[in-house]
């Protein structure tokens, strides 16, 4: 009998990156390899809480222990990479002895030389692309220098298979490349050595960006996998697959269903701006104004660290209509049906994760691909609208409020809930037996085995 294949897959320790990575190892898992999550320190302390039989889970140090002060993103990745390419060879080397020695490493994009750590011990890689294949092949184009940089203001972009895109709509370190220089790096360099790769795989479905899908795919071993979320939303396939599992932050589940259950159908609305955007304190106060005058019920994630620029009252003033939390558990709170609109900040799960449950949006990105992300939903997809900002760089109370009334009700969130019944289907046949998806994780889970 052949024995099982054994993958090894590597996140980022970000929300954002270790959800997806933890539904592709699941869905490699179903398909017969065997699969172990290495869960690096940071993520560490939160895996006992994850069920999940399906994937096995291994610590390695990321010497985020030993970190005192704040890091630049330089810092930390330099970080991860150095302590990481001595500690994975190791975990590699002690499984190479056990009944099932490893053969493939997938590991997050932004972590390219962890294909020369898996070459060096005898395993072959391919990297995981966790944001949208537009995005990526924009960076793709600023790797190749067919992008023009710095992007002149006013300037329309165009690039193969993608719309044309105005400034605002580009990922937002291009517009402002000089606050950060580290970040356009990591992800420019995504494409450093992706052609040594024999495989790429990417968080998104194929109807979703036909174009330019068709364009990598005609280039490179390019292949969709998405959207990666718990199966019980899409095919219910995966048995127990109800939650991606491992949260960073503590949810307040209990409080935030019981609060829904008492609310009308479609009578929320649902703010969250994910696990890593800080607004200013103006801004905050315009969206507490904006949320009271909309008259409208809301449930607003708000993280510990942002709680301080709320102001002082707001909490008590608001009793009889929000319920404001530090983290919620995102899926089931999208997936309630008292929700009528997603007040997001784009980033490409929460994007994904509203398509595939049919919520409309209200986009306010912040920052990176939430710029583009917040172009697709409202011009491409029709699945929101875009928030306006003012000439200071802020989103008034006035726009708020009128955003919530096209969507909550209006005639504009009407049709936006036709247009996601569509992609809804779309995304749900893209996961479930030979869709896309489907077929491109067999084949590849085929030809790694075999190779
Ligand atoms: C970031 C980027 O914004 C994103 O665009 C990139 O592709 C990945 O990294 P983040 O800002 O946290 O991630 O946003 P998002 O991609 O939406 O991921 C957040 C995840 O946390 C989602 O899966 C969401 O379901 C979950 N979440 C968020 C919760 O479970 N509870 C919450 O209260 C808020």
């Amino acid at each position: 009998m052949q024995r099982k294949i054994h993958i090894l897959v590597i996140p980022y320790p970000l929300q954002g990156h270790i959800n997806p990575m933890l539904q592709l190892s699941k869905r490699l898992a179903s398909k017969g390899p065997r699969v172990t999550f290495i869960a690096t320190s940071r993520i560490s302390k939160s895996i006992q809480a994850h069920e999940s039989t399906s994937i096995n889970f291994e610590t390695i140090s990321d010497g985020s222990e030993e970190v005192q002060d704040l890091e630049t993103i330089d810092e930390k990745l330099k970080r991860f990479k150095s302590k990481v390419s001595q500690d994975l060879p190791k975990l590699i080397e002690k499984h190479n002895s056990s009944k099932y020695p490893p053969k493939f490493l997938v590991y997050d994009s932004i972590l390219p030389w962890a294909l020369n750590v898996a070459r060096q011990s005898g395993l072959d890689g391919a990297p995981f692309f966790t944001q949208s294949c537009v995005v990526n092949a924009i960076y793709y184009h600023a790797h190749q220098g067919t992008l023009q940089m710095p992007l002149e203001e006013g300037s329309s972009i165009s690039l193969p298979s993608i719309p044309s895109l105005g400034i605002n709509d580009m990922p937002s370190i291009f517009r402002d490349m000089e606050s950060y220089p580290g970040e356009l790096n990591v992800m420019v360099n995504q494409f450093s050595n992706f052609q040594e790769a024999n495989w790429l795989l990417c968080n998104t479905f194929d109807e979703l960006e036909d174009e330019v899908i068709n364009w990598m795919t005609s280039r490179w071993h390019f292949k969709t996998i998405g959207p990666a979320i718990p199966s019980i939303y899409l095919d219910k396939r995966l048995e127990d697959d109800k939650e991606y599992g491992l949260n960073l932050f503590k949810p307040s589940m209990d409080t935030c269903m019981k609060w829904l259950e008492t609310k009308k159908i479609g009578s929320v609305v649902y703010i969250s701006f994910g696990s890593m955007a800080a607004l200013g304190e103006e801004q905050m106060v315009e969206i507490t104004s904006g949320l009271k005058n909309s008259n409208c019920y809301f449930l607003w994630v708000v993280r510990e660290s942002e709680c301080k620029k709320l102001p002082s009252n707001f909490l008590q003033e608001i009793v009889e209509k929000g319920l404001v939390v530090s983290w919620c558990p995102q899926l089931e709170v999208l997936a309630h049906k008292a929700i009528g609109c997603f007040m997001t900040h784009c980033g490409w799960n929460s994007t994904l994760e509203a398509l595939s449950l049919g919520v409309p949006m209200i986009a306010m990105p912040q920052w990176m691909d939430q710029t583009t992300n917040a172009k697709y939903i409202m011009d491409v997809w029709k699945v929101g609208v875009r928030i306006k900002v003012d000439e200071k760089g802020i989103v008034t109370k006035e726009e708020i409020e009128l955003c919530i009334r096209e969507v909550i009700g209006g005639d504009r969130g009407k049709e936006m809930k036709r247009n996601l019944m569509k992609w809804m289907e779309l995304a749900k046949e893209a996961v479930d037996k030979d869709g896309s998806s489907d077929k491109n994780i067999d084949e590849f889970v085929a030809k790694i085995s075999h190779s």
